[in-house]
């Protein structure tokens, strides 16, 4: 029997490449989006990619009727939920759009879970809930704190999620804390397509190789890392979407509630980054190392042994791949999908 997802936010840059790998491994796939900071194009390009279809529902999750309908008209199996705002700088400036948005959104998408008799999701968590670790890899019950309100929206959501598994033990709920997603499916056809200034690393030097932008800000050289520049466990978006597909299959093995972290486990600095890209576009790129971004740490990465023992999962592509397979997508697509 063809398990039916519904996945929140799938027009955006991870939620695009996780439909395109259910496609492939055989699911049937509900999108709802409200293209707030999306493009339906991704879709497109996902459905001619697999040449399979998605259903496609534009709607916010913030709205219960469109979800209480949604749920009566399909036999929902599990959620996957990305539709959030995600842009750390913004959420300090927007905190109550950020709260209202992520927090209510999830309020109201499990809500109509409930109401529905569906108890298997996979929520979108971030790294960003360890804050600054005290030691390094980082290990899924490590403290957790935030310093920002997008941080601490992502934290929320995953306490609610064990306030609702505490008070109903039916739930199945997987809560994947990503490090930094960055490369794009090697077709080259979809990719991460940020408005504006690029907030990431990849994304900017990408738009440093293809003439956008002039040079790349370096934040900060003297932290305590190889070369001075901060330190990230970067993970392929291919490997992330494989990911959530086996935490679809985890929770049909009626596991309960598991965070776990999705990263490689290995880190790389700024510059290391830098010159990968390099490597992958052929050119020099222009860099200025100035002052230290407020928030950032120096160093984080995961130990990701919880992931690949219980979700028999793990990072297969190194850097080299992340930054050729952003390099075509760049190139291909030098102002997105737009
Ligand atoms: C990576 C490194 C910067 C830009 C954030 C969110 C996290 C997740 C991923 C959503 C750092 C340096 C960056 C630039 C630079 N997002 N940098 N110049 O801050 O690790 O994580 O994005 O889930 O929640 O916190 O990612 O790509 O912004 O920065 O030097 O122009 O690159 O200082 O060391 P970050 P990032």
């Amino acid at each position: 029997m063809t398990s039916t997802v519904l996945v929140t936010g799938g027009a955006g840059y991870i939620g695009s490449h996780t439909c395109l790998r259910l496609l492939e491994c055989g699911y049937r796939v509900i999108v709802l989006d409200n293209f707030s900071n999306s493009s339906p194009e991704a879709l497109n390009r996902v459905q001619s990619l697999t040449g399979k279809t998605l259903e496609i529902i534009t709607g916010d999750v913030n709205d219960g009727a469109a979800l209480n309908t949604l749920f009566a008209r399909h036999q929902i199996d599990a959620v996957v939920h990305f539709a959030g705002l995600k842009a750390v700088g913004e959420s300090v400036a927007e905190p109550l759009m950020y709260y209202h948005n992520n927090v209510s959104g999830a309020v109201s998408l499990l809500q109509a879970m409930q109401s529905a008799g569906v108890r298997d999701l996979v929520f979108s968590s971030s790294a960003t809930v360890y804050g600054d670790p005290a030691s390094l890899p980082i290990t899924e019950d490590f403290p957790t704190s935030t310093t920002n309100p997008y941080g601490r929206s992502k934290l929320m959501i995953e306490e609610m999620l064990r306030d609702l598994y505490r008070s109903d033990a039916s739930w199945n709920l997987a809560l994947l804390r990503y490090f930094n997603p960055v490369g794009a499916h090697p077709s080259g056809q979809i990719g991460e397509d940020p408005a504006g200034i690029p907030n990431n690393l990849l994304p900017y030097i990408a738009q440093v190789a293809v003439g956008r932008r002039e040079h790349l800000s370096v934040f900060g050289g003297d932290y305590e890392t190889h070369d001075g520049t901060g330190v990230r466990d970067y993970i392929h978006v291919m490997d992330l979407a494989e990911g959530h597909v086996k935490a679809l299959q985890w929770l049909t093995r009626k596991q309960g509630l598991a965070a776990f972290n999705l990263g490689t486990g290995s880190g790389y600095s700024v510059l290391d980054m830098l010159h990968a890209f390099e490597r992958a576009c052929g050119k020099t790129l222009a860099y200025q190392i100035v002052d230290r971004r407020p928030g950032d740490v120096g160093s984080c990465y995961a130990d990701p042994t919880l992931a690949a023992r219980e979700l028999d999962w793990k990072a297969e592509r190194g850097v080299n791949a992340m930054c050729a397979d952003a390099w075509r997508w760049q190139q291909q697509n030098p102002n997105g999908y737009n």
